[in-house]
């Protein structure tokens, strides 16, 4: 009897498995802003970028799709991250398409960037779609502290491994589209080598405020200041959106503490942002008076399982809220970090709270940082949960009259 013959897409899907084990052997390759900006340069080849592409993002997608494979099972079989999974391996199989083409010729280079877009759309949902994952699994399995760390550990790399792949994606489809950007056409793809970084306070401070005023009908003000020997305003080469994102984050933040710690009060401290530029670091620090945060408490805000807002409904078109899922601060940090920089949180519990974000000053600094599957990350999916080799304070007062002391 003639056996039942597969058809193409199902013989594509099942040979998935074998293309994840032959791209995560690669270790990913992280570009530095230079790298960027000369595939987007006057002589940017598109054939160049196509042929480094089609290699590249199936080693960030293999790499990262290993790790997803190490999940806990009762993360795994949740609705919403099976969904995740299968982008990821859709994605895959797109971008597999494209490795015996001819780069050569200019209609399969169209066809790529069409396939990118299609790409980036699909992933769009990524972060709330695996943060309702998360949430189901809580509700599931509340105790689960082993799970806990490995999930912020996961959380971290996917996220980060998500970034830099739109960020390749963005570039080639910004940079080889064949039109200029109009509202910014110095930028080069989403980089602008003079991100002039007084503007981007301004810009998301704006953002943060309408939203505040939205929603408490009252917003702090802004006080800037510019730290630079030159005089000048501070510029560094930079992508403005991440830059954005991190700082609208952190108006969001302030601006809900200032408000609620001085409810009752006619005048609002104001948010106070030092920007300064050194021979290494470009600083940033976002100051406010909402009272701060427990110095116990510091690392939890930086946790994916941690909010102290109600979590808010999938779905739901409302305006968007001042405080959500809690990613706020995680996925900022991570942003900080993808170029080398980082996000940290000084706080002074009665007082308020100090962020600041650092970023390398020189482009030559700036390199992507990214997740690598190896035998070091598979260890830190293996973590159990051991006895802690620091002592636990007992809660109860301890009656010293039953020690005798020897003498
Ligand atoms: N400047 C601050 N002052 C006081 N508490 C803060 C400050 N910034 C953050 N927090 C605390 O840290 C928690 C986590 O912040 P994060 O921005 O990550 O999430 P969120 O604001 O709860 O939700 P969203 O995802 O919308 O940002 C907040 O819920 C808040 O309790
Ligand atoms: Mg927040």
């Amino acid at each position: 009897m003639e056996k039942p013959r597969l058809c193409t897409a199902t013989m594509k899907f099942v040979s998935v498995p074998k293309h994840i084990e032959h791209f995560s052997k690669f270790s990913p390759s992280p570009l530095s802003m230079k790298q960027f900006l000369d595939f987007g340069s006057i002589n940017a080849c598109e054939k160049t970028s196509f042929v480094f592409l089609r290699q590249e993002l199936p080693v960030r997608l293999s790499n990262i799709m290993k790790e997803i494979n190490l999940l806990p099972d009762k993360l795994l079989t949740t609705q919403p991250v099976k969904m995740v999974q299968s982008w990821y391996i859709q994605s895959l199989i797109e971008i597999l398409e494209f490795l015996d083409k001819n780069p050569d010729d200019y209609k399969v280079l169209g066809e790529f960037v069409d396939a990118l877009v299609t790409i980036r759309n699909r992933h769009n949902d990524v972060v709330p779609t695996m943060a309702q994952g998360i949430i189901e699994y809580k509700e599931t399995f509340p105790h689960d502290a082993v799970t806990n760390q490995n999930i912020q550990y996961f959380l971290d790399r996917f996220y980060m491994s998500r970034i830099s792949i739109r960020m390749l994606i963005n570039q080639h489809t910004l940079i080889f589209d064949g039109s200029a950007n109009p509202v910014h056409p110095n930028t080069i793809g989403s980089i602008d080598p003079l991100c002039q970084v007084g503007d981007v306070v301004q810009d998301a401070f704006h953002s943060a405020k309408m939203l505040c005023d939205q929603y408490y009908l009252c917003s702090p003000d802004l006080i800037l200041q510019e730290m630079n020997k030159k005089n000048l305003p501070i510029s560094i080469v930079y992508v403005p959106s991440h830059l954005y994102h991190m700082l609208f984050e952190l108006f969001k933040n302030a601006m809900r503490a200032t408000i609620e710690t001085h409810e009752n009060s006619n005048n609002l401290p104001p948010i106070q942002v030092m920007v300064s530029l050194g021979g290494e670091d470009m600083s940033i620090k976002v100051s406010d008076k909402g009272g701060g945060v427990p110095f116990r408490r510091i690392e939890n805000l930086f946790s994916y399982m941690y909010s102290t807002a109600p979590a808010p409904q999938m779905g739901e078109h409302t305006r968007p809220p001042l405080a959500g899922f809690g990613y706020g601060l995680p996925i900022s940090r991570l942003y900080a970090k993808y170029f080398q920089g980082d996000l940290q949180l000084y706080s002074m519990e009665g007082h308020g709270t100090d962020a600041v974000i650092y970023l390398k000053a020189l482009s030559t600094d700036s390199i992507e940082r990214l997740p690598v599957y190896n035998k070091t990350a598979l260890k830190n999916y293996k973590v159990s949960q051991e006895a802690d080799d620091w002592c636990i304070p007992s809660k109860e007062p301890l009656d010293l009259s039953n020690y005798k002391v020897a003498k």
